[in-house]
């Protein structure tokens, strides 16, 4: 069972979306009942026989096997002490990407002190088994059920959660899993979004990363 906690906004309700399309039993995570009640029935209604709740962030981070933040950077050193007796050493997927936002200036990554927000999430879950994955992949498209996502995404981290995300990325329909490598590169990662969002508002699109020349076979 899968549980996006944040996932009343577009990016975590595009993925839990897409996962309820996979046939995977997800739980919209939220701060409101009502709010996660609401994510969850917009899941219900796009995805016929969706196996779908929403549910207060700790009792969705409870109830799921594998717990996805989905949550703005801003939110994490609040929401995540709370959690972490709840998460233990459950698997964690990282969607962070901690993109400061200002008014006629070019996005930019935030200067996190961890070194990424993955990495912030992994001191505030002590336990926990965290990657990033997602990061680079834009809600919208997520959001286009019937759309290729035709891009490639980067996982890093934990060794099992890592497989378990790279296999799930890899469910979805035009999407490659990228052994990044350890949690560290995560900033490396979260920092493309930056860069992805300044290149969307100058062309006015929705992109999204592909790595080119990689062999068909993946490193052991
Ligand atoms: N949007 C994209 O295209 C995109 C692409 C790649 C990565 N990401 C990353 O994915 C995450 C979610 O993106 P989003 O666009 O869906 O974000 P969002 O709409 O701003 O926020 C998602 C949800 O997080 C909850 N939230 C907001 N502020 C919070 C706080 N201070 N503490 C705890 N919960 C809070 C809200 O849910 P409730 O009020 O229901 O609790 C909100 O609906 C972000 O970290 C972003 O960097 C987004």
């Amino acid at each position: 069972m899968l549980a996006f906690l944040g996932g009343t906004g577009p990016e975590g309700l595009g993925l839990a979306t897409r996962c309820a399309a996979l046939g995977e039993e997800v739980i919209i995570g939220s701060r409101s009942a009502e709010r996660a009640a609401d994510a969850a029935l917009q899941i219900a209604t796009a995805v016929p026989g969706a196996r779908v709740r929403g549910m207060l962030n700790a009792d969705a981070a409870a109830a799921a096997d594998v717990i996805f933040l989905c949550f703005p950077y801003e939110g994490q050193a609040t929401l995540l002490p709370d959690l972490a007796d709840i998460i233990g050493d459950k698997m964690v997927i990282s969607v962070i990407a901690p993109v400061l936002i200002e008014k006629g200036k070019a996005p930019q990554l935030r200067e996190v002190p961890d070194g990424s927000a993955a990495q912030e999430a992994q001191r505030l879950l002590p336990r926990a088994r965290v990657a990033g994955a997602f990061q680079n992949v834009d809600a919208h498209d997520l959001r286009q059920l019937d759309k290729r996502l035709d891009c490639d995404v980067i996982v890093c981290g934990h060794p099992e959660t890592k497989a378990f995300a790279m296999q799930l990325a890899e469910r979805f329909p035009g999407v490659r899993a990228v052994d990044g490598g350890p949690l560290s590169v995560c900033r490396l990662v979260e920092g493309l979004t930056a860069l992805l969002i300044g290149i969307n508002r100058r062309y006015k699109c929705h992109t999204s990363i592909k790595i080119v020349g990689l062999p068909e076979t993946r490193p052991q």
